[in-house]
């Protein structure tokens, strides 16, 4: 890598990579991909292990602060979240304001971005205190806000949280109590949710990544800046695919299960359809969370005595695209979306919020690579451009116009 940063903005010089294929946008010690490889650590430790052993929050903790927690600061990371579990009572009038079908991810990113104005001490600099308040508030907070968006699009009450309750078993109650029956949480649910969250806590400079530590660049919230991420994550070529995945698994069971339509409809430009969940900016032999998740998919439909027959497609297209010379020139192999839908339908979570899951296990590294950048006083992003336009023209009257 050529580290150009000394040159000043006067010299003359432009790269230009659409894209940022080969362009670094900065230093970091947070996430080690090798795409080649198919190797994904975070701050060391492989991905296989993290997701085998540890916890959602203590991976939070480790990609935030940048080592695993003893007793006591885990203990005590934890104790903090509880207590900042419940969103200010006057935010559930902006989300009265949605129409009843809006997508959770809009509500999402807008009640995320409001925290700012219930917070305002949260923009600019901050003492290391307000930040790490900041940072406390919205692990704490987003799950309630994302429950809710939920509970709102349903029509249902909200739940408050049930702070007795860990992470992603509080999340699962808030999404799915009602007020005229029972609910217990299943541990395999939660188990698997917190497998799921731990495989997407960060990933280097990705599109919402990058997103999040532009915006935060110019001293903008934390809140403002993970907005900003959900929005880019929103999009069908980034964390989006994993709706539009199970989605195309089901208009291909609708239309009879002919996995090879569709493995020839990809390959051919014209049609315009690419197969949702296949290819990856930068692994270009596996996805490691790919592999995990695909056996944590057989597991948890086993453990839940669930038969998904879209399962069955998945691994016919996966087979039929191994065997292609398109997709084997291409390097392209089933991502970390291609079957995280499929665990997220076992786990009785509607697919609208698929992507939702997603900005909630992507969330400690949103927060990790905003802090990281802050500390490393980046200067404002401000990427330059080459023009393609007209040269000086004069001004014409509209009368002169053609
Ligand atoms: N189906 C069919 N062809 C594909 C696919 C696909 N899913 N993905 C890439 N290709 C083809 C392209 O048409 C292109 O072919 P060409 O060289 O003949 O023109 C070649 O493979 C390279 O593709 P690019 O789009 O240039 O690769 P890029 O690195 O820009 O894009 C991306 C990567 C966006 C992930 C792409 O593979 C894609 O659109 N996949 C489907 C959407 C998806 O699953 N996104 C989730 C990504 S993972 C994540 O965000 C967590």
């Amino acid at each position: 890598a050529i580290d150009i940063g000394d040159l000043r903005d006067q010299s003359g010089f432009i790269t230009l990579d659409r894209g940022f294929k080969n362009t670094g946008s900065t230093k970091s010690a947070i996430t080690f991909l090798d795409g080649e490889n198919g190797i994904l650590r975070y701050r060391g430790y492989p991905i296989e292990q993290l997701a085998e052993k540890s916890t959602f929050l203590e991976v939070a903790y480790l990609l935030i602060y940048g080592e695993l927690p003893s007793q006591p600061e885990l203990d005590k990371f934890l104790q903090e979240i509880r207590i900042h579990t419940l969103v200010n009572e006057d935010m559930k009038k902006i989300f009265d304001g949605f129409p009843i079908n809006a997508h959770p991810m809009g509500i999402l990113s807008a009640l995320v971005c409001s925290l700012t104005a219930f917070y305002p001490e949260s923009v600019g600099d901050m003492n290391p205190e307000q930040e790490h308040l900041s940072i406390i508030r919205i692990l704490a907070k987003m799950p309630t806000i994302a429950a809710w968006s939920y509970k709102n699009h349903m029509g249902h009450p909200v739940n408050y949280p049930k702070n007795r309750l860990d992470y992603c078993s509080n999340f699962l109650y808030m999404m799915f109590a009602l007020p005229v029956e029972e609910y217990e949480v299943n541990p395999v649910i939660a188990d698997a949710m917190n497998k799921l969250l731990i495989l997407h806590a960060d990933h280097e400079q990705n599109c919402s990544t990058s997103t999040v530590r532009l915006v935060g660049s110019s001293r903008a919230s934390l809140y403002s800046s993970v907005s900003a991420g959900i929005n880019a994550l929103w999009g069908p070529l980034h964390g989006g695919a994993n709706q539009e995945v199970i989605e195309m698994l089901e208009s291909i069971k609708a239309d009879g299960g002919n996995t090879n339509k569709y493995i020839e409809m990809a390959k051919n430009k014209a049609s315009g359809f690419r197969l949702m969940g296949f290819g990856h900016r930068v692994y270009k032999n596996f996805d490691p969370r790919a592999k995990i998740i695909k056996k944590a998919a057989d597991q948890v439909l086993t453990q839940l005595g669930i038969k998904d027959p879209v399962l069955d497609i998945a691994q016919q297209l996966e087979e039929a695209a191994l065997h292609d010379e398109y997709f084997i020139e291409r390097k392209l192999y089933p991502n970390v979306d291609f079957y995280s839908g499929i665990i997220y339908r076992a786990l009785g979570i509607p697919t609208n919020m698929f992507t939702v899951m997603f900005a909630l296990g992507r969330l400690p590294g949103w927060i990790a690579q905003w802090k990281e950048m802050r500390e490393s006083k980046e200067p404002i992003g401000r990427p330059r451009q080459i023009y393609t336009g007209y040269t000086e023209r004069n001004y014409l009257g509209i009368k002169e116009r053609k």
